[in-house]
């Protein structure tokens, strides 16, 4: 174990956390999409503790659950009807010595229980005590925290820090600059609320200083409670050694509390976040309004244009530019990707490709290398391959499109029957008309045409042109007979008594003007085959 490892580390989460005024837990609320808790076990795990425990009590099953979902090795420890954070650390370390010991009975080499020593029952070594509520105080400090309690032989060494208005917190009492005990506010004197030097509620702790301690401690306070902070003063008075390590930097241990706080550390944290990036190579247009989860990757040279949030497992490759108005779940970007105005989540995109701007790609999207998704696009559960288009107005749900192939402007791969959903396939280099119903489970070729407006119930053999059965019908008159009295069939007599062939006054004057430019001989061409195959 280096000097550096703790025995164990635990993080108190016990608390009501009242002022959040909120039916969630205050450790559970999340800051850089990261639960307050998450970020308090992310750097206790940084420390490599041989056994990390959370305290739990209020939203116990909540709190419980979720922080063995964020790391499976924390040991949830109840606190009982007793309250304070003294009571709260006495309870872990029952919990904390009844595994030491369950450990050394079962063989095992528990934390201080080498294996030439036969079964010692209880922990031994350093303990770390931080908050739950604390979510920027990180692995780096608390490893200072350990260095200095290790190299001043301490048996416990606070972390405190200096601030201009101390209100609230516990000072921090020394004498002759040695620190002799924390006063809470409520508890203190007209004179010890002078002092600026507050109480983290982080500190290191010599696991046997904790036993000879706890148990002695009274409930003669304001709260009544078990302050963990009369430990220092009793350790004092038994003649063992109490250091202090401030911190300089206030936000790192400045607790969340209430919603304004929240809100306050979320933005320090997210400005925290970007200036990393930002110092690796990322250009972050405007840090303001872009946020950017803890959990996000970004390789140099990406650009985050205003209005961009990356969420979660989100990995943006080099030179892709994000933004503006973009926000990303879980979304991988390959290198050289263009991301404009688009929501997405559980997407893969490729390298070189350009979705947007309103784009709405949903778990199961893959682009592949050059494609593009464009305006006004949804796509779902699609793989679509490298260089393959879907520029305009479609929804793509359940298919495979292979590549080089171009879907047409308003096409609906139609994947839902009422009850269960079935996949399309379109191959490679096929090309689809505009306003096409891909009526699935249904297969269209390599290399196939589809006209416009054509629903694709059967599957078109590769090289084929399949186009809807149906040529356009015209019923005369229709309007004026079922719809008689209407604005249109009086704007239809009106045409027709003008003598206008069933053209109204409108189009004629269209007519009339100089003529468009002339259909290409390859247009006539097409239009004829097609009319000849209908
Ligand atoms: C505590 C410290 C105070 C310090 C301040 C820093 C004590 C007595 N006071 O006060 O010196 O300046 O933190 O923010 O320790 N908790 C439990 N069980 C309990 C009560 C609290 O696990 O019975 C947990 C809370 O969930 C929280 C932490 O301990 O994570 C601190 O509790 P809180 O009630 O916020 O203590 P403060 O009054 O702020
Ligand atoms: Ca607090």
């Amino acid at each position: 174990m280096s000097l550096t490892q703790p025995a164990a580390v635990v993080v108190l989460a016990a608390g009501e956390g009242t002022r959040m005024r909120s039916r969630t837990p205050k450790v559970l609320h999340e800051i850089g999409g990261r639960s307050l808790l998450g970020h308090a076990l992310a750097a206790a795990r940084g420390l490599d503790p041989a056994r990390l425990a959370v305290v739990v009590r209020h939203g116990r099953d909540a709190v419980a659950a979720h922080a063995t979902a964020v790391d499976g090795g924390v040991l949830v420890v109840d606190q009982d009807a007793v309250p304070g954070t003294g009571r709260a650390v006495q309870c872990a370390l029952s919990a904390l010595d009844a595994a030491t010991h369950a450990a050394a009975v079962a063989g095992h080499d528990g934390p201080g229980a080498p294996a030439h020593d036969p079964a010692p029952p209880v922990l031994t070594g350093p303990v770390v005590v931080t908050a739950g509520d604390t979510p920027l105080l990180d692995a780096a400090t608390l490893t200072e925290l350990l260095a200095a309690h290790a190299a001043g032989g301490n048996a416990v060494t606070v972390l405190t820090t200096t601030v201009a208005d101390p209100t609230g917190y516990g000072r921090v009492l020394r004498e002759g600059g040695a620190v002799v005990g924390v006063v809470e506010e409520r508890d203190a004197t007209p004179e010890q609320r002078q002092v600026r030097e507050i109480n983290t509620s982080t500190y290191v702790f010599d696991a046997a200083v904790l036993r000879e301690t706890l148990g002695g401690l009274g409930r003669d306070n304001d709260q009544g409670e078990v302050y963990l902070t009369d430990v220092i003063a009793a350790a004092h008075a038994r003649g063992r050694r109490v250091g202090a390590v401030t911190v300089a930097d206030p936000w790192l241990v400045a607790g969340v509390n209430d919603r304004v706080q929240l809100a306050e550390l979320g933005a320090e944290l997210n400005r925290r976040t970007l200036t990393r990036w930002m110092r690796a190579g990322v250009t972050v247009v405007d840090p303001a309004s872009t946020w950017v989860d803890v959990s996000v990757e970004l390789a140099p040279d990406v650009t985050l244009l205003p209005g961009t949030q990356l969420h979660g497992r989100t990995r943006v490759a080099e030179g892709a530019r994000v933004g503006p108005d973009t926000t990303l779940t879980d979304v991988a970007v390959g290198p050289g990707a263009t991301v404009v105005r688009t929501h997405g989540a559980g997407a893969v995109l490729g390298a070189d490709v350009t979705v947007g701007p309103f784009a709405y790609l949903r778990p199961g999207t893959e682009l592949g290398t050059g494609g593009k998704i464009g305006t006004f696009v949804e796509t779902k559960n699609a793989q679509i391959g490298p260089a393959a288009k879907v520029p305009h107005l479609t929804y793509v749900g359940d298919a495979t499109i292979g590549e080089g192939s171009n879907v047409g402007a308003s096409s609906v791969f139609v994947n839902y029957d009422g009850v269960a959903k079935h996949r399309t396939t379109i191959g490679a280099h096929a090309r689809t008309g505009s306003d096409n119903m891909f009526v699935a489970p249904v297969t269209v070729g390599d290399g196939a045409y589809t006209g416009a407006g054509t629903i694709v119930r059967e599957d078109v053999p590769p090289g084929a042109l399949s186009v809807t059965g149906a040529g356009q019908r015209i019923l005369e008159g229709w309007v004026l007979r079922r719809r008689a009295g209407t604005p249109s069939a009086l704007a239809a007599e009106r045409a027709l008594a003008d003598g206008g062939g069933g053209l109204g006054a409108q189009a004629r004057a269209e007519r009339a003007r100089p003529g468009p430019e002339p259909q290409t001989p390859r247009d006539h061409a097409a239009r004829a085959a097609e009319g000849r195959e209908r």
